[in-house]
C-alpha cells in the first residue's frame, strides 16, 4: 500500500504481521535485551522492511540503530523512515542524491482518542477538518491530520535535529490524497530550511497511511 504513495526511486516494503521478522545484528539484539516482547517483535519486523527498501537501492543490509531523537540511523548516503502500529509496519529508503527528506507514518483508521485533537490541531485547521467531514465523512479525517503531522515530523527531525511541535505547522488536507505543512517562519528559519513540505495519503485495509517526500535540489551529489 505505501508504494501508492511514493515516486520512482524511493524503495519500500511493508508487512502486516510479525511472521517474517528480521536477524537483528548483535547491535539491534542488545538494544531490544529485557524490552516487552511486542515491542522486540515490532522492531524486527520493521527492520526486516528497512533492509528490504536498503535493498530495493541496491544497499548491503546494516544494522539500524535509533539515533538523536530516536530517528533511525540510516547509512551514509541514505535517506528513510520507518513507521508501525498496530497490524502495519513499513519503512522506506532512497538514495540522498535524489531525495532529501522521506517521513512515513501510519495509523488505524479511526477516530483520535478524546481530547488529542485540541493539542495537534489549530483553530484553523479543525474548521478545515469540519469542512472536509461535512463532504466526505467516510475518511477519518481527524486521524489523518495527526498521521500527516507525525510524517511531516520524520522527514523534518533527521535533516535538523530539532523538535518540532504539532503547532509548529500547519498542514492542509486535500480530498484528492495529497496534504501540505506550512512550518511557522521561526522554526523554519531556525533550521534554514524550505517551510513547505508536500505529501500524500490513503486509507485503506483498516489504515491510514502518509508520505512526505521532498527531493534533493538538482545536482546534489549522492
Ligand atoms: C517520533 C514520532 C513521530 C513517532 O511516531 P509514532 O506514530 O509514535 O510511531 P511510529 O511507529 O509511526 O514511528 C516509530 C518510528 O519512527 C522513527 N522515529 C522515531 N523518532 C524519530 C525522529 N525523531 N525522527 C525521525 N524518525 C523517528 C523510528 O524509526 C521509530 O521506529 P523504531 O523505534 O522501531 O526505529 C512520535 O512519537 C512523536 O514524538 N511525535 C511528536 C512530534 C511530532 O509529531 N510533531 C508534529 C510536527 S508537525
Amino acid at each position: 500500500m505505501i508504494e501508492e504513495l511514493l515516486p520512482p526511486g524511493v524503495a519500500s516494503s511493508e508487512a502486516f504481521d510479525d511472521e517474517a521478522p528480521a536477524v537483528l545484528f548483535p547491535a539491534e539484539a542488545a538494544l531490544m535485551a529485557g524490552r516487552r516482547e511486542r515491542r522486540r517483535r515490532q522492531f524486527a519486523t520493521a527492520r526486516a522492511c528497512a533492509r528490504r527498501a536498503l535493498a530495493g537501492i541496491g544497499r548491503e543490509p546494516v544494522a539500524l540503530l535509533p539515533g538523536p531523537g530516536g530517528a533511525p540511523g540510516w547509512p551514509a548516503g541514505v535517506v528513510g523512515s520507518i513507521t508501525h502500529c498496530e497490524g502495519y509496519r513499513a519503512a522506506v529508503a532512497a538514495p540522498a542524491g535524489t531525495v532529501a527528506a522521506l517521513g512515513i507514518d501510519a495509523e488505524p483508521a479511526g477516530p483520535l482518542p478524546e481530547g488529542v485533537l485540541g493539542l495537534v490541531a489549530s483553530e484553523r485547521e479543525r474548521g478545515r477538518l469540519a469542512v472536509l467531514g461535512a463532504r466526505d465523512g467516510s475518511v477519518p479525517w481527524e486521524r489523518l491530520l495527526f498521521c500527516a503531522k507525525e510524517a511531516v515530523y520524520k522527514a523534518w527531525y533527521p535533516a535538523t535535529g530539532l523538535w518540532l511541535g504539532f503547532a509548529d505547522a500547519e498542514v492542509a488536507l486535500s480530498r484528492e490524497g495529497t496534504f501540505r505543512a506550512v512550518l511557522r517562519p521561526p522554526v523554519a528559519a531556525a533550521a534554514v530550511v524550505d517551510p513547505v513540505y508536500e505529501g500524500r495519503w490513503l486509507v485503506a485495509g483498516g489504515l491510514v497511511l502518509t508520505a512526505v517526500v521532498r527531493h534533493a535540489p538538482a545536482g546534489v551529489a549522492p
